[in-house]
């Protein structure tokens, strides 16, 4: 599973990128970027079944849907680090899981790994070994590797499918995830507090008036989009000079913060005239989102905390807590307590969906780093 090919031709892209790095005062990289963009239509936005439902397609369809080429590669980026690792051992297992079952269009999958060098898990999960940014050029910030890592990887590897999924290793996939992409249109998930509009005089630094308005900027990250493999080859490198640029910029760095890369990931998406269609019922976010029915996949980004009546007592440490933090060194434990009474569905699944990839991933507490 490990593939590495010649770095050649991605280290001279990055030489020209970190060259951009020093000089952007006096480079104004927009101006290069497509000039001809059309008017721009709003993004539409599809909560549940009014555009695509795959129920209603033909079941023919649902079976061979490797004849309808809207298979997506499942692509997620991820570190070396014992955090990292063991989510996606987690995220693995449950896209093994459904990947095949009915209303399915998921493709294979890839690690895309940016730690420049191969780890145990090689031979459990698909990973394609790519490079971190140069030393310092991630400024500590080390999300900023992700879209060089899929600059790298669109470069270099040989991707059966027409679509990638973005995704992240905190991710549990919920139930088969269907192409929620429409042709060109690739799809992504509106995330609440990505508020471009709200940002105008940042982003205008980025995206200049004559581009359109800044409500071109689609309220996204990278992940999770599904998005056509030909126009992720466009954003990217476009996604890696915005973060980059972002991050030198002090007021747009406190701007920010650590959803940067998300903003760069819009903007970039922008500049390309690109539009996602907005699916709430692409994600759910536990404690936040309660319910679980008609959600693909599941983001275990925020703690868990609740006292034993079942009440949240979120930036409180609960009597139960599930948090992806308390694990930062190595894995959870097998078998965690599930939740008292009255904690919403969202949290009962997450435990039981861990305790179920933890009982089975073998050497799941011996294959570890120290
Ligand atoms: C990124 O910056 C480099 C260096 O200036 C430039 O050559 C390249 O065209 C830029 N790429 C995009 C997509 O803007
Ligand atoms: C998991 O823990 C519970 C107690 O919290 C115990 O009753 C159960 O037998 C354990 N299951 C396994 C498979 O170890």
């Amino acid at each position: 599973m490990i593939v590495k090919k010649s770095m050649g031709r991605a280290k001279s892209g990055l030489m020209l990128i970190m060259a951009l790095g020093f000089f952007f005062a006096a480079y104004n990289l927009l101006s290069i970027i497509a000039q001809n963009k059309e008017s721009s239509s709003g993004s539409w936005v599809a909560d549940g079944l009014e555009l695509f439902d795959p129920v209603l397609r033909m079941p023919g369809k649902v079976m061979g849907s490797s004849e309808s080429n809207s298979k997506f590669h499942v692509a997620l980026t991820a570190t070396d680090a014992a955090y990292s690792q063991w989510q996606c051992r987690i995220m693995y297992y449950w896209y093994k899981k459904v990947k095949d079952m009915p209303g399915s269009d998921m493709g294979k999958f890839t690690r895309i790994l940016h730690s420049g060098r191969a780890d145990q898990l090689m031979e459990e999960i698909p990973t394609f070994v790519v490079d971190p940014l140069p030393e310092g050029l991630d400024r500590g910030y080390i999300v900023l590797n992700r879209p060089w890592a899929f600059v790298q990887w669109l470069e270099k590897a040989t991707i059966e499918e027409e679509y990638i999924l973005m995704a992240e290793p905190d991710h549990i996939f919920l139930r088969p995830l269907p192409n929620l992409a429409h042709g060109t249109k690739p799809a992504g998930y509106p995330f609440f507090y990505i508020k471009p509009a709200e940002n105008k005089k940042i982003i205008r630094k980025f995206y200049p008036e004559e581009k359109g308005p800044v409500t071109d900027v689609d309220p996204i990250g990278n992940s999770p989009v599904i998005i056509h493999k030909s126009l992720l080859e466009e954003i990217a490198p476009t996604w890696v000079n915005i973060s980059l640029r972002m991050k030198d910029d002090p007021q747009t760095d406190k701007a920010f913060g650590w959803v940067l890369e998300m903003y760069a990931y819009g903007v970039a998406s922008a500049l390309h005239n690109v539009r996602h269609i907005l699916r709430k019922d692409f994600m759910l976010q536990p404690p936040w989102d309660l319910n679980i029915a008609n959600k693909y996949i599941l983001h275990y980004t925020y703690g868990c905390d609740y006292n034993l009546k079942g009440q949240l007592t979120y930036g409180k440490v609960g009597e139960w807590r599930f948090d992806k933090r308390s694990y930062l060194m190595g894995p959870p434990p097998k078998n965690i307590s599930l939740p008292p009474p009255g904690v919403p569905e969202s949290v009962v699944r997450l435990v039981k969906m861990v305790n179920e990839a933890t009982a089975n991933i073998p050497k799941w507490e011996t294959l570890n780093r120290s």
